[in-house]
């Protein structure tokens, strides 16, 4: 398997691929793989010839720096689950933020038409800027005819397909669903940070979210997030950062519902010092 970690090899591989008519595509991750990532290497494999799997955990992204410095990093475990995959047909491209970043480790600033305001935007500031910036780079660099992204970063993947349309990228974007352990829990490279407590008490998380699924179809939004509030505050282990229930397109919290609009349930909590995220399609 090749494993790339500088920019001008990568590019030239790409070149190479391009001129054999290769079509391309590419899984963005920051490492620790699971299953989840997996899962999406599986479905870039099945409808390209090449699949690119970055392994980059951009510091532009993070606002916490202790969040940043503790974030998992396997890389010889990862290639080895992808070598596992497939030997031939996958790329790894693990650069150094010196090669990315070229000595200034900065995001862009980009203009999501407000969806980068909306829930996560307003608990991690400028973290949008820093995902448009590494993904914009990586689509720049490999120039995938497909990229793969999970569910479980529902408003990344919006703000990703909105970059593509305002930056006129040519590159499809598919979103691939949430892999769930089989107590629920989404599937997160976080999640091996845990303690055990906290990983028993976690997949109330998800437990939750499927209650207030069913809750949605006869009570108002207003009367669910109220519910769900509740159920947190009753929770010794976890702390609810945010429950939003909000219009797929638009990201913004719903205030009347209507039959017409689709909706999903956004969530974020606190176990320990672990940020974990998920959300559910409503209706
Ligand atoms: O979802 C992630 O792992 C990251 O945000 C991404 C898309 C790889 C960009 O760093």
């Amino acid at each position: 398997m090749e494993v790339y970690s500088e920019k001008q090899q990568i590019i030239a591989a790409i070149v190479a691929l391009k001129a054999k008519k290769q079509t391309l595509g590419l899984v963005p991750t920051m490492g620790a793989l699971h299953q989840g990532h997996l899962q999406l290497v599986e479905k870039a494999l099945e409808n390209n010839s090449k699949v690119v799997v970055t392994i980059f955990v951009n510091p532009t992204q993070f606002d916490n720096n202790s969040d940043l410095a503790k974030y998992p990093r396997t890389l010889d475990k990862d290639v080895e689950l992808l070598k596992k995959m497939s030997k031939n047909d996958i790329i790894v491209f693990a650069p150094s933020v010196k090669d990315i970043y070229e000595g200034k480790t900065e995001s862009k600033k980009f203009d999501f038409d407000g969806l980068e305001f909306e829930m996560e935007g307003k608990f991690r500031n400028g973290h949008f800027d820093g995902v448009g910036t590494i993904v914009k780079h990586l689509f720049d660099i490999i120039k995938p005819d497909t990229a793969y992204f999970g569910e479980k970063d529902f408003q990344q993947l919006t703000i990703i397909k909105k970059l593509v349309e305002k930056h006129h990228i040519p590159v499809k974007i598919v979103g691939c669903k949430i892999h769930r352990e089989p107590n629920g829990l989404a599937m997160s490279s976080r999640n091996t940070r845990l303690k055990p407590e906290y990983k028993t008490a976690a997949p109330f998380i998800y437990k939750t979210l499927k209650t207030a699924n069913q809750y949605f179809i006869t009570k108002s939004a207003g009367k669910v997030t109220e519910w769900v509030e509740k159920q947190f505050a009753m929770n010794k282990l976890l702390k609810l950062e945010y429950f939003i229930i909000a219009d797929v397109k638009t990201l913004k919290a719903v205030k009347r519902k209507s039959n017409k609009k689709k909706y999903r349930a956004f969530i974020a909590v606190y176990a320990d010092d672990i940020r974990l995220i998920d959300n559910i399609a409503l209706n």
